[in-house]
């Protein structure tokens, strides 16, 4: 099996203040060292990226953002560039959230343009997928990841994949308190990497797919156990230090 190092994301969502993000980013430079077995990134807000850059500089923490443009620049009143983030050290970009499709009408095209713009600044997309709850109840699950996952390929090619994260987090698990079994999981997991590995077998071996939807501390090692998932991106759960902290020690056996 390829060495593929757990990555914990934090997504933030539109969560906290000044004061309370102090406090937790505080909490988490003292709990994350060298010894920390996972790659860990916070995606918060895009108003405290420049406090977090800077609160992050000479840490083991990377930074992320929840969003970007799929435009360059220009009269777009209110939209973020993908050079903006970098001007932040951004190296993460979370793109196709499953709240960005569904509340703000972001189609796959959008989805695989915004992809291209992470890219075209070297940081790393973290590609979201995942199926609604009617859609897992009427076996349609397979047919929408891979849907969502092709419109992205088809765009960038396979190759653009050696330099990217797949989230696979089903929408009726996010925020609900219901979290996929482990075996649930990974049965996904396992079908987007042999998916990737019919264009390109070792970009799909190497690849980190991580499991998203209400990870917890007490659920986040026995799903990142599982063969083919590969850490978490957090939600909840990752507002709270300890809870967070707890989930990024969580290891594979
Ligand atoms: P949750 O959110 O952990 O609160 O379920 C996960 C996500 O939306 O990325």
């Amino acid at each position: 099996m390829a060495n593929r190092k757990i990555l914990v994301a934090a997504n933030w969502k539109m969560n906290g203040s000044l004061e309370s993000i102090r406090h937790l980013i505080k909490a988490l430079t003292q709990g994350i060292s060298n010894e920390t077995p996972t790659e860990v990134v916070v995606c918060p807000s895009f108003v405290y990226l420049s406090e977090l850059s800077e609160q992050l500089n000479k840490t083991n923490i990377k930074l992320g953002a929840q969003n970007v443009s799929h435009l360059e620049v220009g009269a777009y009143t209110g939209e973020v560039s993908a050079s903006m983030l970098n001007d932040y050290g951004c190296e993460y970009v979370i793109v196709g959230h499953s709240e960005r499709r569904m509340l703000y009408q972001e189609t796959d095209e959008r989805v695989a343009e915004k992809f291209c713009a992470i890219q075209s600044k070297n940081m790393t997309p973290i590609l979201c997928v995942g199926e609604l709850l009617e859609e897992r109840e009427s076996a349609n699950t397979e047919k929408v990841i891979a849907r969502q996952l092709d419109a992205v390929i088809d765009k960038v090619t396979i190759d653009a994949f050696v330099n990217t994260v797949i989230a696979y987090e089903p929408v009726w698990a996010i925020g609900t308190g219901k979290t996929a079994t482990p075996e649930q999981a990974q049965e996904v997991h396992q079908f987007i990497r042999l998916r990737l590995a019919r264009r390109n077998k070792s970009i799909a071996e190497n690849i980190r797919i991580v499991y998203g939807g209400s990870v917890k501390a007490d659920n986040a090692n026995q799903l990142f156990e599982m063969a083919d998932i590969d850490g978490g991106l957090i939600g909840g759960a990752s507002l709270i230090a300890k809870e967070f902290l707890s989930i990024c020690h969580a290891v594979r056996k």
